[in-house]
């Protein structure tokens, strides 16, 4: 039996904090299933079909990484997936009261759901995908904070910023 980690988010667009995640992930894990929620309430830059073909190719020489989407609640997608570990990052203290709450009313809806957080690299913790865009937008240099091919990706979607 494979040990699997669910490594749910948004993911618009990923990171290279994220991408650290993963991989600190699949050192403990014979198996990290990065789940892209599809019914976000953020309005995302990129689509899901578009998130999921960047993440995998961000990940194509890393068999242990392994993407899906997801929609409902993270829970039932764990169920199906037949996975009872979420891994989550914690970057600064203020990202601790979400995801102390995200955890807790993850547990109450599923029992058997354990919740793992773990941190990303000291120089990415002040990276998320929201400050890139909006960085990228304002004509900032985003390069080292997303992988290359999200980078291409963002100079698409967003013109103004190169
Ligand atoms: O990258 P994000 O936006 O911080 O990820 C948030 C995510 C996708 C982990 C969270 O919104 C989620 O799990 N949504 C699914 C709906 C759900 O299960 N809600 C109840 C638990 S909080």
């Amino acid at each position: 039996m494979k040990r699997t980690a669910v490594y749910p988010g948004t993911f618009d667009p990923m990171t290279n904090g994220h991408v650290d995640l993963i991989r600190r992930g699949c050192h403990i894990f014979d198996r990290v299933l990065v789940a892209v929620l599809i019914d976000t309430e953020k309005a995302p830059l990129f689509t899901v079909e578009e998130r999921l073909q960047m993440i995998r190719a961000i990940f194509r020489r890393e068999p242990k990484v392994v993407v899906k989407s997801f929609s409902g609640l993270l829970v039932e997608f764990m169920r199906k997936e037949k996975a009872r570990i979420v891994v989550r990052g914690l970057r600064v203290v203020s990202d601790f009261e979400h995801e102390f709450q995200m955890a807790l009313m993850n547990r109450r809806l599923g029992p058997e759901v354990e919740t793992l957080f773990l941190t990303p690299k000291e120089e990415l913790s002040y990276t998320s995908s929201r400050l890139v865009k909006q960085v990228h937008q304002l004509g900032g240099d985003v390069s080292g904070l997303v992988p290359a091919l999200v980078h291409r990706a963002l100079a698409r979607k967003i013109p103004t910023g190169d």
